[in-house]
């Protein structure tokens, strides 16, 4: 079985909704997850699935070329326990975003993720799909047609509801990473039992979070 949840924040249009909900669409059609999908303001009532969660997907619309408020308040709570515990070390991490500018400068949203990922020891996982649309043959039904590669990249016209925007080809996109994803954890959940991991030592014995000494490294 391999846990994936995917947490996300969507204030305006629910555009970004739609894609959590599309990659969590492809994350269960992976043999054996167990997928979630929860909103930054039901988090408090999921740590615990948080934390047994193989892989944590992170879903932010990118406001003023950031993530937004209340996703950033929602990593702001890691900066706790899971972060001086190291609890999270080793589980998969992705991400997606829309804006409604082609750029829009989501790359900078995908790019704090990624280091909100790092911070907690998690493993980032790209968009593995070929980025489309980038020649006279190219469209917009093209599968990743903003062409990133950090994460699953979408595009909602500022004028149209979450149900006709994002468009078809970004669902798609989104479905694909959420496959990839759970794939790949799928992969190393079973490889964790077959090599398991070797004793580490991230933080000192007591388990208060003190950065270690050189004299404490065991020997
Ligand atoms: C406060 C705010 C800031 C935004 N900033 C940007 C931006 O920097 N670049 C952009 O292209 N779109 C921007 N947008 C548009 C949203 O990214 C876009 O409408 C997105 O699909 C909204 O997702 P949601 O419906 O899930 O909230 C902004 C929208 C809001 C409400």
């Amino acid at each position: 079985m391999t846990k994936v949840s995917v947490v996300y924040d969507s204030s305006f249009k629910g555009q970004t909704a739609v894609l959590a909900e599309c990659v969590a669409e492809g994350a269960r059609s992976v043999e054996g997850a167990e997928v979630h999908v929860i909103h930054v303001d039901q988090v408090p009532d999921h740590w615990s699935t948080l934390h047994t969660s193989d892989a944590i997907i992170f879903g932010s619309p990118t406001y003023i070329g950031s993530v937004s408020g209340k996703f950033k308040l929602f990593i702001e709570q890691l900066a706790g326990e899971v972060w001086l515990k190291r609890m999270w070390k080793n589980k998969f991490a992705a991400g997606f975003t829309i804006s409604a500018g082609r750029s829009g400068d989501k790359l900078n949203c995908l790019t704090q993720m990624v280091i909100f990922a790092s911070q907690m020891a998690m493993i980032w996982v790209p968009q593995h799909v070929l980025g489309g649309n980038y020649s006279t043959a190219g469209s917009e039904e093209d599968l990743n047609r903003m062409a990133g590669y950090l994460g699953a990249m979408a595009q909602g016209n500022i004028d149209e509801p979450a149900d006709v925007s994002p468009p078809e080809s970004d669902r798609e996109t989104a479905r694909q990473h959420g496959r990839h994803v759970t794939q790949v954890a799928a992969q190393f959940v079973e490889g964790q039992r077959a090599l398991p991991f070797q004793e580490e030592t991230p933080y000192d014995a007591e388990g208060e979070g003190r950065p270690l000494g050189l004299a404490e490294l065991p020997g």
